[in-house]
Order: C-alpha cells, then structure tokens, then sequence
C-alpha cells in the first residue's frame, strides 16, 4: 500500500508541474502574452512598432558596418530602409497626435448630419465591392466602433487600420477618398459626433449583427451559412444557387487581390485560439502576427466581446452544457469513490 502510494504522489507531482510550470512557460515563448489596450486607439503600439524595427535595421547595419567584407551598395540599401522607416515614423507621431488634438474638440451634430451624407455615397445598402471589398453598413457604426478610431479612420484610413505600409500614391485605400470629402477638424469631429449621438441602443446589437457589420465582409463562417456577400439562402432553382456561388467565388477574388490572402473562414478558430487572443487580434493584428495582412478594426469592447460570443457559438455551441454535464460528473465521481471505498472496508473487514 505504502509502496503504491509513493507512485501515485510521483505521477501527481509531475503531472502539476508539467500543467502548471512547464506548459504555461513552453507557451508563453511560443506566443508571448499579449495584454489588451482596452480598446483604447491612440495609436502607442503602431508607433512602438516601427521604433522596434528602426532599432533592428540599426543593429544589423552596425554588424555590416563592422565586417569589411560588405560591400558600399548593400550598406547604402541598409540606410535606406531605415530612413523610410524614419520617415513613417514621423508620420505615425503627427498622425495620431492629430487624432488626440480632433477627439479633444467637441461635435456639432446637425452639421455633422450633413457631412454624413458622404459617407453614406459608398456606404449605402447593396453597394457595390470597391478595391476588393464591400463598404459595411454603418447603421450600427456608431455603437460597434469606438469613438477615437472613428477619428482616425476618417483622417486615414490606412493609418488608423495600421496598413499604410501597404498603400502608395500609385495604390490607394479604397476608403482613401474620405480625406478630401471630410477634411478639417470639425468636419471629422462633426460626423463622428452625429454618429454616436444616432447610434442604435447596445441592446440591440446582437452578437450576430455585430460579426457581420464588422468582419462579415471578409470572412466566412460556414457553420453558420454566413459568407462575405451574406447569408446562403435555399434557392429554389439550381440555376440560382449557381449565380450565388459564382458570386461569391468573384468576390472572394477580388477580396484575395486586395488582401494578399483569403481571410479564413472563422467557423473554428474560437477553439484554436481562444477569446483572449481572438479580442486583442481584433484591436491590434501587428502586435500579434507580425506582417499579417488583417487590418485593424477598431471595435469597442463591448463589440469585440460580442464577436467572440458569436464564433464561440459557431465553433463550441456544447459549451455551456458541456460545462453543466462536467459538474454531475465529477459529483458522481466523488460519490461513487465514497462508496467503492466503504464497500472495499466492507468486504475485508474480517480479513483486518
Ligand atoms: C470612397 C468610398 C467610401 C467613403 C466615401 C467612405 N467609406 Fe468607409 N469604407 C469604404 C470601404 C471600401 C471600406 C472597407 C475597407 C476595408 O475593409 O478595408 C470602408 C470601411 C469603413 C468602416 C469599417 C472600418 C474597419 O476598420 O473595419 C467604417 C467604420 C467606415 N468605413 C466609416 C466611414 C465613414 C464614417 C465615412 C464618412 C466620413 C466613410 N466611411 C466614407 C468606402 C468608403
Ligand atoms: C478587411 C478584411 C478583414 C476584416 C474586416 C476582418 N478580417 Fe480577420 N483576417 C483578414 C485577413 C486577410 C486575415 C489573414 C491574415 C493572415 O493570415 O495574415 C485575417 C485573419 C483573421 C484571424 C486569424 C488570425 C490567425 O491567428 O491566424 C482571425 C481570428 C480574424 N481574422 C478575426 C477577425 C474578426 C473577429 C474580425 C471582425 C471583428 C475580422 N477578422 C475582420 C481580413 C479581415
């Protein structure tokens, strides 16, 4: 008894270590932890992250400096890089500092009624794919989006979702045209204002509304029949299911070309990734995956929790009842070893 007891404490003891030493710090290097911002957008890690980059490109072209092997061009070519990434640099410290100084002003929002109306020439019901991508509805926008980066997405909208780097004067943002539309201050504080004080009530956005106003024109859920251009529908006639599915199929091209990549179908990835790491992806795709093709999508956090509930709903419906069934579970664990024990005194009572 002494003997299998000792064992038992062995396998116990490693068994804890393992789950709560050696997995968390195995973990932890493959995939640093990452905190939440709380949904606060001014723009501290877009900068952070090209001062890690200047940083880098100044290390390695000191090691090249030092090895008289590397020849003048390549060192040239070095210096260039890093005057660029000073260049974008800068422009990410005026940009954001003049996000901060617009989002201090305050709205008028009958003038900001008017100027909406631009906004709403792209963004209009069944609009039509532009650059690669639908403009989303932005009846909600005022209760899914947070204030600052409503802001910045109006200033900029490659510098707000953090992929100026992939935008040049020959390559423009497909929303890139807002700048001239809405350009001063006021004009940009003004929209914003109207759209937070028009916005629909919390309530009634609902985990799904939330999904497909945000991320719905990009990605696909199939557990939940949602794709990039809407929900498939029955049709009555082959003909018309073949329509929808050429459909999308022209539309994920177009949206392949724009991002570089398909975004993937979220069907499962509440379950590969956890909502820790779906929620901050969300606020901020660099800090996470460094040189992924996701743009920022400035949701609140009230909208980001949403999102989760919904693709924990279409990758882990059992969840809850999971949980539930786990609980009676190991109660009848804990009552069934009650009696295998007295049952066990029982029987060698005579014997001891
Ligand atoms: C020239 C057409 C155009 C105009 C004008 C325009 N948008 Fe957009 N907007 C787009 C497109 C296209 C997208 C999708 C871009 C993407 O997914 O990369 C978009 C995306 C958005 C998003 C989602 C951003 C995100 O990060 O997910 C919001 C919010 C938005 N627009 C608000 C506005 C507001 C407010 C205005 C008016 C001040 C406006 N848009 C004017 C075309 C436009
Ligand atoms: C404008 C298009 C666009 C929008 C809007 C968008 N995504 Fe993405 N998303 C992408 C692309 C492109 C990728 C592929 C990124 C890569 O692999 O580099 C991606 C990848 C992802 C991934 C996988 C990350 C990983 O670790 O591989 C998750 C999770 C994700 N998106 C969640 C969301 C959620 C949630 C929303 C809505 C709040 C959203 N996305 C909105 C384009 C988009």
């Amino acid at each position: 008894m002494k003997k299998e007891l000792y064992i038992l404490s062995v396998v116990v003891a490693f068994s804890l270590l393992t789950y709560y030493f050696v997995e968390p710090f195995a973990h932890g290097v493959m995939h640093p932890h990452v905190e939440s911002k709380n949904f606060v957008y001014d723009g501290t890690s877009d900068i952070q992250e090209v001062e890690t980059k200047i940083a880098k490109l100044e290390k390695e072209l000191a090691i090249s400096k030092a090895d008289e092997k590397t020849d003048a061009k390549k060192l040239e070519g070095m210096q260039a890089d890093i005057s660029k990434a000073q260049v974008r640099l800068g422009s990410k410290k005026t940009f954001w500092a003049d996000v901060k100084r617009i989002s201090a002003l305050k709205g008028d929002t009958k003038a900001g009624e008017a100027m909406y109306a631009n906004c709403t020439s792209c963004h209009m019901q069944d609009a039509p794919a532009m650059g690669g991508v639908t403009p989303p509805s932005l009846v909600n926008a005022g209760a899914t989006y947070d204030r600052n980066y409503l802001i910045a997405l109006i200033k900029d909208p490659a510098m707000a979702s953090n992929v100026d780097h992939k935008f040049s004067d020959s390559r423009l943002h497909p929303m890139d045209s807002v700048k001239y539309m809405v350009s001063s201050d006021e004009d940009i504080i003004n929209v914003v204002d109207f759209m937070l004080k028009t916005a629909p009530k919390q309530e009634t956005i609902t985990p799904k509304i939330a999904f497909e106003d945000t991320c719905g024109r990009c990605h696909n859920i199939r557990y939940k029949k949602w794709t990039t251009i809407g929900e498939t529908q029955k049709f009555k006639h082959k003909q018309d299911t073949l329509a929808f599915e050429i459909k999308q199929l022209d539309y994920q091209d177009g949206l392949k070309t724009y991002m570089g990549k398909l975004p993937p179908d979220l069907s499962m990835y509440i379950r590969s990734r956890g909502h820790h790491y779906i929620s901050t992806f969300v606020e901020d795709p660099q800090q996470l995956l460094l040189g992924t093709s996701m743009p920022r999508v400035g949701v609140n956090a009230e909208t980001a929790e949403k999102v989760v509930a919904y693709l924990e709903e279409a990758g882990d419906p059992k969840k809850a009842e999971r949980n539930r069934v786990g609980m009676y579970v190991m109660i009848y664990m804990v009552f069934f070893i009650l009696a295998a024990f007295l049952w066990k005194k029982q029987v060698w009572r005579d014997l001891h």
